[in-house]
């Protein structure tokens, strides 16, 4: 890994949660003023969330909307936060949300914490399930926790989990 910072260097999205780990209030509050104070196109802040603790009953909602493929692991996660849009420019809104789960997942770092994002998932439905109003979109599950043990996942993600990350060399990024 270069040279970054620890809060950047140690993030990484994985699927084994420790079943066992609750996020206190002041660690949720943490999370959610990480991604309020995210900057966004015009102040315009197009972002809700809801944030559910495991098993209260948002958590269960938004855990039944993902895949049960995912569901196998983010059941672990101690919260799992729906991030929504209100709508305008899609693709302004899609780039703020993106800049305010960047910002909450520094910040999962810095209190010891892991997230794992998902867009796979049931937006008709849970937006339903949740009650949102008309107009707020669900982007993404924010699944958040402490690292639990690879070795309790099932052997699929198992191999996933423990397998080396991989990125495309800067130079194949760079455009001019
Ligand atoms: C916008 C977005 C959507 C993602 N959706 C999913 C998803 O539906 N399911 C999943 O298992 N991982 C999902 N991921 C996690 C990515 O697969 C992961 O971030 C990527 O493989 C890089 O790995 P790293 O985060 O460990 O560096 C998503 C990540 C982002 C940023």
């Amino acid at each position: 890994m270069p040279d970054l910072t620890p809060l950047l260097a140690f993030r990484w999205s994985p699927r084994a949660f420790d079943p066992a780990a609750m996020l206190t209030g002041d660690e949720a509050t943490s999370l959610l003023e990480a991604a309020r104070w995210a900057p966004s196109a015009g102040n315009t802040q197009p972002w809700r969330f809801a944030f559910g603790h495991r098993e209260d009953d948002t958590w269960k909602r938004i855990l039944v909307s993902l895949p049960a493929d995912d569901q196998r692991w983010a059941r672990h996660a101690s919260a799992l936060v729906v991030v929504a849009h209100t709508g305008g420019d899609p693709e302004r809104a899609a780039y703020d949300l993106g800049q305010a789960v960047a910002h909450l997942s520094v910040q999962a770092t810095a209190l010891g914490l892991h997230v794992h994002q998902l867009t796979r998932f049931d937006r008709a439905g849970l937006a339903t399930e949740l009650d949102l109003p008309v107009g707020i979109r669900p982007t993404v599950v924010v699944a958040v926790g402490r690292l639990g043990d690879p070795f309790a996942l099932p052997e699929d993600l198992r191999d996933r989990e423990t397998g080396l990350r991989q990125r495309r060399p800067l130079a194949d990024l760079l455009l001019a």
